[in-house]
C-alpha cells in the first residue's frame, strides 16, 4: 500500500502541475520500498498510465547499472521511477532522463552539475576523474510478443551527506554536501519532472535532436577527455570524441574512432 505523499513533495508537485503534463500526475509514495523500479514495473504491468511515478525515501534493494546496488538509506536521497510508454521516445529515454535530472538539479539548486557518460550526474571539477557522482539513472524496458510494452526510468539523487560505503566513498557526493545548505527535495523532484515532460513531448514528436543537443551541452567530458577502455585488443587509451545519435560514446584512438555502447571507462 502506498502512503500519503509528504507535504513538501505535494506542494512542489502542485505548484508545477501545469508544466509537467502527465508526469507525476499520479504519484505513489513509500517511506521505504525494495526498488521503485520494481514497483513502477508492477504498476505498468497492471496498466498504469505514462507518467505515473513511484517515489521512495529509502530503498532496501535499490539497483544501479551493471548489476550494482544503489545505496539508498533513509534521510539520504530521493528515489524515483517513472512509467514511460511512448515507443517513439523509448530509444532516447536514458539520455532524456540524464538531461532532465541535470536540468532539474540546476533549476532547483543552481548547482552546476554535469553529465558523465553514460549517464552519471556529477559535480563540475577540473578533470572527469575528480568529479563526484550526485545522481544516477537506470532505464529498464519490458517487451512482449508485440514489442516494447513499457520502460521504467528510475533515478536516484543524493540529497544529503551520509557515510557512504567504502567502495563509493571517494566518488560520491550529495546536493547538500556540495552546496553547504539544505535543499528542498520537492523542488528537485518537481523541476526534474518538468524537464522530463518537456523532453518527452519533443521526443514523441520525433524531435530527438533537441535532447541530443542538450545532452552534449551538459556533458563536456564527452569531448576531448582522456580515457581508457577495454577494447577488442585489450585496454587502450583514447580521447573522447562526442556521442553518436544513439548515445554510443565515440573514442578516438590514433586514426580510428571506436563506438562504446556499454561497460566502464577509466577517466584520466
Ligand atoms: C546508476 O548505477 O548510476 C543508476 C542508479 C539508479 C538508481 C535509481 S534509484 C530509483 C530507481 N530504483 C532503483 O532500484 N534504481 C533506480
Amino acid at each position: 500500500m502506498s502512503e500519503p505523499i509528504p507535504h513538501d513533495l505535494a506542494v512542489a508537485l502542485e505548484a508545477t502541475a501545469a508544466r509537467r503534463g502527465d508526469f507525476g500526475r499520479t504519484a505513489h509514495y513509500y517511506s521505504e520500498i525494495g526498488s521503485t523500479n520494481d514497483a513502477a514495473a508492477r504498476l505498468a504491468e497492471a496498466g498504469a498510465r505514462e507518467g505515473t511515478i513511484v517515489v521512495a525515501a529509502a530503498q532496501t534493494a535499490g539497483r544501479g547499472r551493471l548489476g550494482r546496488d544503489w545505496f539508498s538509506p533513509p534521510e539520504a536521497g530521493l528515489y524515483v521511477s517513472i512509467v514511460c510508454r511512448d515507443r517513439r521516445a523509448a530509444p532516447y529515454l536514458t539520455l532524456a532522463g540524464g538531461v532532465a535530472v541535470a536540468e532539474g538539479i540546476r533549476a532547483a539548486t543552481a548547482l552546476p552539475v554535469e553529465i558523465k557518460w553514460p549517464n552519471d550526474i556529477v559535480t563540475r571539477a577540473p578533470g572527469p576523474s575528480r568529479r563526484r557522482k550526485i545522481a544516477g539513472i537506470l532505464a529498464e524496458a519490458t517487451s512482449g510478443s508485440d514489442g516494447l510494452q513499457h520502460v521504467v526510468l528510475g533515478f536516484g539523487i543524493n540529497l544529503r551527506p551520509v557515510p557512504y560505503p567504502a567502495a563509493i566513498a571517494d566518488r560520491a557526493s550529495s546536493l547538500e554536501g556540495e552546496l553547504g545548505r539544505p535543499v528542498d527535495a520537492g523542488s528537485v523532484l518537481a523541476a526534474t519532472l518538468v524537464s522530463f515532460s518537456q523532453h518527452m513531448a519533443r521526443l514523441s514528436r520525433g524531435e530527438s535532436e533537441s535532447v541530443l543537443t542538450k545532452w552534449r551541452e551538459l556533458a563536456p567530458s564527452a569531448m576531448g577527455s582522456k580515457v581508457e577502455y577495454e577494447g577488442p585488443s585489450g585496454r587502450q587509451a583514447g580521447i573522447t570524441a562526442g556521442i553518436a545519435d544513439d548515445g554510443a560514446l565515440l573514442i578516438r584512438i590514433g586514426e580510428h574512432v571506436h563506438r562504446v555502447i556499454a561497460g566502464e571507462l577509466v577517466w584520466r
